[in-house]
């Protein structure tokens, strides 16, 4: 039987050779042949759904502090590109419409949720999807799967998927228990089985394991029948695949 090839899932975009979540990374990957780039969100206090990994400032720009406790106008200003190398000085801490305005249609944008913010973050990006009436582009998915089952029930026109790194004992049962249509499964590249694949594609869930760096692991999901693979370097993927 030919199993399709798993599509490149590039990981903050190619955050093994750019600064991770920012517009070169996404650039990066998509120069690279991503067909799809997964993303982390928080919330600032005004409001502002901005994309970063860390809850705070402290690692990956050169500002500090909670973003949740800063204004986008003071979070605009940070470096987000120098910690990673001088190659990158200017590049900041985007706005999630910049990154949608940077990714052409038809590519696949995972959105991960990462802190539900007391239901602040549900609704602003609610209001951000359908304003941006990309259904079809974006799945989002959080370790949180309780924002996930409220985020679909709230738009049923959402792709949602749930990320976990626990090895579960029937991973497609579990998707069932939230009783809304679950798109993806988003699980830990070392904790699952085929077996445990092959149920849940024939469920018809795409399934779309983190974060896969390393070749033999590359062939390892390819050999499990994913649907996609999240990964820091979406260019070595792609030679991969073509090899
Ligand atoms: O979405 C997959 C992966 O990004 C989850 O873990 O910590 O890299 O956001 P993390
Ligand atoms: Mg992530």
């Amino acid at each position: 039987m030919h199993t399709p090839k798993p599509i490149i899932i590039g990981h903050r975009g190619a955050a093994g050779e750019a600064p991770e979540n920012t517009l070169a990374s996404f650039a990066l990957a998509l120069e690279q042949g991503a067909q799809a780039i997964e993303l982390d969100i928080h919330i600032t206090k005004d409001g502002e759904i901005v994309v970063c990994h860390d809850e705070t400032l402290d690692r990956t720009t050169n500002g500090s502090g909670l973003i949740c406790n800063q204004q986008w106008a003071d979070i605009q200003r940070l470096d987000a590109g120098a910690w990673f190398s001088e190659k990158f000085k200017g590049e900041r801490i985007p706005l999630l419409s910049e990154v949608f305005d940077l990714v052409p249609e038809g590519t696949l944008v995972n959105v991960e949720v990462k802190h539900a913010y007391e239901g602040r973050m549900e609704k602003a990006l609610l209001a951000f999807l359908q304003e941006a009436n990309r259904y079809e582009d974006v799945v989002v998915s959080s370790f949180d799967h309780k924002v996930i089952q409220r985020l679909k029930r709230a738009e049923p026109e959402l792709k949602v998927g749930l990320l976990y790194a626990a090895n579960l004992i029937d991973h497609a049962a579990y998707a069932k228990l939230l009783e809304v249509e679950v798109y993806s499964l988003h699980p830990h590249h070392h904790s699952f089985d085929r077996a445990d694949m092959a149920l849940a594609t024939a469920d018809g869930l795409a399934v779309y394991p983190y974060t896969v760096n390393e070749l033999s692991d590359y062939q390892r999901m390819i050999e499990a029948g994913v649907t996609g693979i999240i990964t820091d370097f979406p260019g070595r993927l792609k030679a991969y695949l073509n090899t």
